[in-house]
């Protein structure tokens, strides 16, 4: 039976993609390089880290270690200036009346994000009180498709993976949550169909829509 449901952050209750690609397009630019929105969007999901290394990858570019360390924290100084200016006018459609149903119906809510700037994300937005627990990058060993960050959250609050149901807009997030044996809703794009059931977005959407489109045994 399903009694939580654990959100992705990043694409899912906030677009900072486009904040992402701003930051990193500057660092890529200060190593004389580039890249482009089609790529960027290969970057979801994906950990500070592992994303630097696809972008100087595309463009051809190598550095020491010490100088990718240096060029992950400039990012991240770049991308926490657009971070800071969010406000709760930044909250995706649906987000917050699906977020009151659930609560209503007893659901408990959870954040499994691969980002270390998840806490101040939410802060910003005024939802960090909204979840009873909230995994980060900061908590995690092993990045999406690693189901680490989900298993914390459903382990934090006390449940089994086929008690949660996991909302990701990334293709590794999505595998992340069916290898830990969780109940998996694609948000949003095409490469999301292996998920159990895939929606637009959250307008209009409530938790009974989630709970009677999964398999029988979730409910
Ligand atoms: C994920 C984003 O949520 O967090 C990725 O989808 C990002 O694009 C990752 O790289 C890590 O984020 P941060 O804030 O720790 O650099
Ligand atoms: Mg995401």
């Amino acid at each position: 039976m399903i009694k939580a449901f654990i959100f992705d952050l990043d694409g899912v209750i906030v677009d900072t993609a486009k904040y992402h690609f701003i930051a990193w397009r500057r660092m890529a630019n200060a190593v004389g390089s580039d890249f482009t929105e089609e790529e960027n969007e290969k970057l979801k999901g994906v950990s500070r880290m592992e994303s630097l290394d696809l972008i100087l990858e595309w463009g051809g570019v190598e550095k020491t270690v010490a100088e990718k360390q240096e060029l992950a924290t400039q990012k991240n100084e770049w991308y926490r200036e657009y971070i800071l200016k969010m406000d709760d006018s930044e909250i995706l459609e649906g987000i917050l009346p699906f977020l009151d149903a659930a609560e209503a119906q007893g659901l408990k809510l959870a954040v499994g994000s691969s980002s270390k700037n998840a806490t101040t994300i939410l802060e910003q937005i005024g939802l960090k009180d909204r979840f009873e627990v909230i995994i980060d990058g900061n908590k995690l060993t092993r990045s999406k498709p690693d189901p680490q960050v989900f298993e914390m959250g459903a382990e934090a609050m006390g449940l089994k993976p086929n008690e949660c149901v996991v909302f990701e807009d990334a293709e590794k997030g999505v595998d992340a949550a069916l290898s830990g044996g969780f109940y998996a809703v694609g948000v949003g794009g095409d490469n999301l169909k292996h998920a159990h059931h895939v929606v637009p977005d959250f307008t209009n959407l409530t938790p009974n829509d989630i709970l009677q489109a999964l398999p029988a045994a979730a409910i």
